[in-house]
């Protein structure tokens, strides 16, 4: 049978169990017995419980994976190197991950490489991808972020960018860029692809792909989508005044420019009651050096209560990429001011996540990694924290963090914990006479 199976498909542990120890802890948490005496847990250590429409889910800890695209995908497919992309983070016992930016429809891809989840067919090797990245760390909250590019569509993958003559991707080369959607005909920059201005039925087929994708998400065993309303991406591109200047009931005041946005979070919280559903929001344009009319603060504390009232439960903070010209200081927490300021509105359900070079120490402790999440768990600025290239640079980064704030760290994943915990045995003979490796990690008899 195996045979005839796509090659994803057979790495699934669907076809062979479990893969960890049975008698594994979950990675990534801290049980007491490791946290030295007279230590306070450290937050970012704490469960969390976050709501998931009308149920709840428990957090092992508060740390998680932003959305990040990999131009790794063929015809939108997740691929072997996702597996290992998001496995690393499974295995380090990071809280909550998500999959990148997820087209949609095929316009609505940033580049020819982005994931996407618009047909059927797409179902079973995400399905797979969830299956072997949870049972490879379990209990992590796992998601997708579904998305649609709007007028930043077809463009290269960074690493392209260089090489390529056009700011765009041609159609030789798998691009679209005479079918490019956006909500006004307006490019995002100079030389970028001319898109075309959304008719409201086309507005009404991106919604009904938007509810589609999600059912397919969930099909697949995400435990959550994120809608990706930030970064100048289609649904901001419409929240934004400075990239939407219709005249329909899609345009003009923030109702207006908003309708998509709340539409799709709707409906897709009417059809799954049940199930997580995040969005990311821009905090700001960040043009407030210009005296454009923007997407501001106020503007996300207003729909932070609207999407609230939709029924979100976690609401995750970025910002800017509606236009180039937007501006931002690349400082530790660059992004914390957007969250805090949604999280200060004191709702009574939806969490709050938030990202920006987070993953460093404090201003007064820059070595000590770790103590800027946790200051601002501490002074309930967020709820989650969001750590992207960190993790890319340190997939272990949860484990350094939590090393660095209690001098422990938290459970690791067996197959390698009970080494790495051998390594300094040289260092003290007599104490580990006659001990096994995994005595310290797990109670019972060693096995070694
Ligand atoms: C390689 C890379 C790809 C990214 N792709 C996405 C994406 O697909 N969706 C998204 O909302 N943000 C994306 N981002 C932004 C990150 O999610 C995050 O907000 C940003 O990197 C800031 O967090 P950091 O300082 O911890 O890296 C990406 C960032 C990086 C570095």
């Amino acid at each position: 049978m195996s045979q005839q199976l796509p090659r994803m498909l057979q790495i699934s542990p669907r076809y062979y169990g479990p893969v960890v120890p049975k008698n594994q802890p979950t990675v990534g948490t801290l049980p007491d017995s490791r946290l030295p005496a007279g230590t306070q847990r450290p937050l970012l250590l704490t469960e969390l419980e976050i709501p998931m429409g009308d149920k709840t889910f428990k957090l092992k800890n508060r740390a998680s994976v932003p959305p990040m695209c990999m131009y790794s995908s063929v015809d939108g497919f997740p691929t072997p190197f996702h597996i290992a992309h998001h496995g690393q983070f499974a295995l380090h016992g990071i809280g909550s991950a998500l999959v990148e930016a997820t087209a949609v429809e095929p316009q609505g891809r940033i580049s020819p490489q982005d994931m996407g989840i618009w047909k059927d067919e797409h179902i079973a090797a995400h399905a797979s991808l969830v299956e072997t990245v949870k049972a490879i760390g379990p209990g992590m909250y796992f998601g997708i972020q579904l998305a649609h590019a709007g007028r930043k569509a077809s463009t290269p993958a960074p690493w392209n960018t260089a090489t390529s003559k056009l700011p765009y991707v041609e159609e030789k080369d798998g691009g679209w860029p005479h079918d490019v959607r956006g909500p006004m005909d307006q490019p995002y920059a100079d030389g970028h692809a001319a898109p075309h201005a959304l008719t409201i039925d086309q507005i009404h087929q991106i919604e009904e792909a938007f509810v589609k994708a999600a059912e397919r998400s969930y099909a697949a065993g995400y435990d959550f989508v994120e809608v990706h309303s930030a970064h100048g991406y289609l649904l901001a591109s419409f929240n934004s005044p400075l990239s939407n200047k219709r005249t329909d009931e899609y345009g003009g005041n923030f109702e207006n420019r908003t309708r998509l946005l709340l539409n799709i979070v709707r409906r897709i919280r009417n059809k799954f009651p049940s199930k997580g559903l995040w969005v990311r929001i821009n905090g700001t344009d960040a043009v407030e050096h210009t005296n454009e009319e923007s997407w501001t603060i106020e503007s996300t504390k207003r729909i932070a209560v609207q999407l609230e009232d939709a029924g979100v439960d976690v609401l995750d903070h970025s910002a800017g990429g509606t236009v180039r010209y937007n501006r931002f200081e690349h400082v530790p927490g660059y992004q914390l001011p957007y969250a805090s300021a949604v999280k200060s509105l004191g709702l009574k359900r939806m969490k709050v996540s938030t990202v920006g070079v987070l993953h460093v120490g404090t201003a007064s402790e820059p070595e000590r990694i770790g103590s800027l999440a946790e200051k601002i768990l501490q002074d309930n600025e967020a709820d989650i924290i969001s750590v992207g290239r960190g993790t890319l640079n340190d997939p272990k980064w949860l484990s350094t963090a939590c090393t660095n704030l209690v001098g422990k760290a938290p459970v690791g994943a067996l197959q390698y914990d009970y080494a790495i915990l051998s390594i300094d045995r040289y260092k003290y003979p007599k104490e580990n006479e006659g001990k096994g490796y995994v005595s310290d990690i797990i109670p019972g008899p060693s096995t070694d």
